[in-house]
């Protein structure tokens, strides 16, 4: 294996794979743009791209505790009709539709968009079909990353390690996928993504002074802007939002504050061309153990496993 930066300090506990931080810092010449919609985005334009898809209220983070909760994989689908199809299709009690619009439970499906909602008792083992206004949709257009990894604040610092164990990431054009409100801005997502940057800055390039302002496309640099300007106290963030208003009027009051706590869940959902089956799961401390599968591997090349790393199976 050679993640830089990086040592193996384990492989023989079956699927738990170690990795600490080596001394030096990596050093990194990743490329950072940011969307703030995906309106517009051509899918094919994240193709083979290293991509983070945010959306605080609350796609990414009910994919997060779902995935917790022991969710077996997540379809994010555009329509409920799409929705409706794949259900049709699957033909399978273990497959459930889940999903909002206007922010509501959509009629006749079994589960909405709270991350409440999504409990062991609920989700365990099964696969979801979800569809959502504006998070649902961003998923989608990144069928054609490299790799897609869901993100918000509950999983910040976990994200931060989940993107270091992907091969090559030091080289790569990294695309942060806001997924925006109604198909424009959304000052929780862009404050996310400037936190992301900023967190990306010290853990990978610490010590230049310049962190990686050479490399930030205006977009990133306006997201870390937002993000000094609205980053210091996320939940007043939230709740003042547009989209955050209109969750206190529908009584979701609580699922924002869930939303606003960083690092409460150091798991990231990974999704692969159209599905979320892995998670990486990070020890509290986020100085990993990962439990689970190992490092992200690049899809175009053999998958093969890290020579002291045994190849994992994905449930
Ligand atoms: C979305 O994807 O549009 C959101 O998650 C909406 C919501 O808060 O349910």
């Amino acid at each position: 294996m050679n993640l830089p930066g990086y040592r193996l300090a384990a492989s023989d506990r079956g699927s738990i794979v170690e990795l600490t931080a080596a001394d030096s810092p990596i050093v990194i010449s990743v490329q950072i743009t940011v969307y703030f919609s995906p309106n517009h985005l051509d899918e094919l334009e994240l193709r083979d791209k290293i991509v983070v898809v945010i959306d605080v209220l609350r796609a990414s983070t009910t994919i997060t505790y779902a995935m917790r909760a022991g969710a077996r994989e997540i379809i994010p689908v555009a329509s409920v009709e799409q929705a409706m199809k794949i259900v049709g299709n699957l033909h399978s009690t273990s497959t459930i539709l889940c999903g909002e619009r206007g922010g509501k439970r959509i009629e006749g499906f079994q589960l909405g968009n709270s991350p409440f909602e999504y409990t062991e008792e609920s989700v365990k083992g099964k696969a979801l079909i979800l569809t959502t206004t504006n998070g649902a949709v961003a998923l989608t257009k990144a069928k054609y990353a490299r790799q897609c990894l869901v993100s918000s604040f509950v999983n910040l610092s976990a994200t931060i390690e989940a993107l270091a164990t992907i091969e090559g990431i030091a080289s790569e054009h990294l695309i942060i996928l806001c997924s925006g409100r109604e198909e424009e801005f959304s000052l929780e997502d862009a404050t996310c993504a400037g936190m992301l940057i900023t967190r990306l800055q010290s853990r990978f390039a610490p010590a230049r002074e310049d962190g990686l302002q050479h490399h930030l496309s205006d977009s990133a640099r306006a997201a870390l802007s937002v993000s000094r300007q609205y980053g210091s106290d996320i939940y007043k963030t939230l709740i003042e939002s547009d989209h955050g208003r209109n969750l206190i009027e529908l009584g979701f009051e609580a699922d924002i504050l869930a939303a606003s706590q960083i690092d409460s869940v150091p798991l990231v959902p990974v999704l692969e061309q159209t599905v979320i089956k892995k998670k990486l799961i990070f020890s509290e401390s986020l100085k990993l153990p990962v439990e689970e599968r190992g490092p992200i591997h690049d899809p175009r090349k053999p998958d093969r496993a890290p020579s002291g790393m045994r190849k994992e199976k994905v449930i």
